[in-house]
């Protein structure tokens, strides 16, 4: 059973989960206008994997005998800039993450709510996954630059994304 601050802490992080697909979503569609498929197929699916984080958090609520209860979405950014900023943004969003559920797991220890802690661990696992993935693409992008041919291969290599 859930007690209401983590029922509302965890209700909370559903709401960001919801708005990390929101803002990956809106970069997809940046590189969608910008002639970059590829890009637009990660930001896409990294985007479905926030909905089914958010997911994950909903389905733990309702086991728990809890009550999800949904929030409003703030509007995620629209104007981008160059693929290397976003996937700066992108991993400054994923750092930012991290910190919330490390809060959240915090929280959780503080109400000695043990079945939390055990179910925030995937998501302690996926933000090691998280930050890694955005940070090696920022690198990439750092490394052979943002010239044409660069950026061809690169929206190859991220379009092949599972
Ligand atoms: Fe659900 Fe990208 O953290």
């Amino acid at each position: 059973m859930l007690n209401n601050t983590l029922q509302t802490a965890l209700n909370n992080q559903i709401k960001h989960e919801l708005y990390s697909g929101y803002l990956y979503l809106s970069m997809a569609a940046h590189f969608e206008a910008a002639n970059l498929p590829g890009f637009a197929v990660w930001m896409k699916k990294q985007g479905h994997e926030e909905a089914g984080h958010a997911m994950k958090i909903y389905g733990y609520i309702h086991d728990q005998g809890g009550r999800v209860t949904l929030q409003a979405l703030d509007g995620p950014p629209t104007q981008f800039g160059s693929p290397l900023s976003v996937f700066q943004a992108a991993f400054e969003h994923e750092q930012k993450v991290t910190g919330l559920i490390r809060s959240l797991y915090d929280l959780a220890s503080k109400e000695n709510d043990y079945a939390t802690q055990v179910f925030l661990q995937w998501f302690i696992n996926e933000q090691v996954e998280e930050e890694r993935n955005a940070s090696q693409i920022v690198e990439q992008l750092k490394m052979i630059g943002e010239s044409g041919p660069s950026l061809f291969m690169i929206n190859a290599q991220l379009g092949a994304r599972a």
